[in-house]
């Protein structure tokens, strides 16, 4: 698996397997398949209550932990330095390990400088061979950078051929912090995987336009973490390194850009108050 270099050396998969909406009593079932199929970075958080199922799918395929990137997230409603802290051991405890591999806020919102702290003594504790943060728009993210010690080694954002989050990673690349997408294949918005130019792009290499969005991705050196609860799918969004994106479709695929969110507004206060209740 091809892998990129965090700020602080760590070694991370540029694809994994997410487990957003995975249901709890399926997500041990979908974690195996995704790892017999290969996939050895799971991604998942205490906000998708299925912790246990990540941990439980590891524990029994028998392969060693160190042979896998395991990325959870602490939520809001755990956020301060004391609460997080606990959480970050309740999380251990569920996943069935000693250390992840990368730990995130979830969402800029509660005491995320408390979460933020506990992170970094996680991480000098060796719980966590990394830390970072999702969601944190450009002006977050610059004042998180600003007044932490340690500068997050991720920032995991709505990411796909619709929001490419161009302005972000120009403010990204100062701290070296590395772009991770979240909804890679804009969970099927947008009448996604029909898309025209995906499709038409896909036909020149015999891949699908779910495999052109997720090598397109990564030849932006975007960290992908596609999910499916069908393992065909799973195989299928594995097969992305046979094929190599021209430079004239990586510039057609550039171009479909809108720089915008298909799902959420983090500077809507109804938004806000949403999430903070979720
Ligand atoms: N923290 C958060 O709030 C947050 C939010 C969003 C995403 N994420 C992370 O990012 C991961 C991926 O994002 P996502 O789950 O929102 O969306 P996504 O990976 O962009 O898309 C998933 C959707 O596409 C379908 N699908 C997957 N592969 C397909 C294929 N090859 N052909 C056709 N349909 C396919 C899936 O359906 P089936 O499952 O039925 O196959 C599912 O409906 C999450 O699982 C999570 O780890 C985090």
């Amino acid at each position: 698996m091809q892998t990129i270099k965090l700020n602080n050396g760590v070694e991370m998969p540029i694809l994994g397997y997410g487990v957003f909406l995975v249901d709890p009593k399926e997500c041990e079932r979908c974690v195996t398949d995704a790892i017999d199929v290969g996939y050895r970075m799971i991604d998942t958080a205490q906000a998708y209550y299925n912790e246990e199922g990540v941990g439980a799918a590891i524990k029994k395929s028998g392969i060693k932990r160190d042979e896998f990137f395991l990325v959870t997230k602490v939520w809001i409603t755990n956020s301060g330095e004391e609460k997080a802290a606990k959480s970050i051991e309740e999380s251990l405890k569920k996943l069935q390990t000693d250390y992840v591999d990368l730990l995130l806020i979830h969402q800029p919102f509660g005491d995320y400088y408390g979460t933020y702290r506990a992170m970094e003594k996680a991480y000098k504790d060796g719980k966590t061979r990394a830390i970072g943060v999702r969601n944190f728009f450009p002006d977050r993210f610059v004042d998180l950078c600003n007044f932490v010690e340690i500068k997050p080694m991720v920032n995991q954002m709505e990411t796909h051929v619709f929001q490419q989050e161009k302005t972000l990673r120009e403010y990204m690349d100062k701290y070296n912090t590395q772009l991770m997408s979240w909804s890679p294949m804009a969970r099927g918005e947008n009448n996604f995987f029909n898309n025209e130019v995906l499709k038409s792009i896909g036909d020149k290499y015999n891949k699908t336009a779910a495999q052109v969005a997720l090598r397109f991705l990564t030849q932006e050196n975007v960290i992908v973490i596609p999910k499916s609860t069908h393992k065909e799918r799973m195989k299928e969004n594995f097969e992305i390194f046979d094929f190599e994106l021209s430079k004239d479709d990586m510039a057609t695929l550039r171009s479909l850009d809108k720089g915008e969110s298909l799902f959420i507004n983090h500077y809507d206060p109804e938004f806000v108050q949403s999430i903070i209740n979720y």
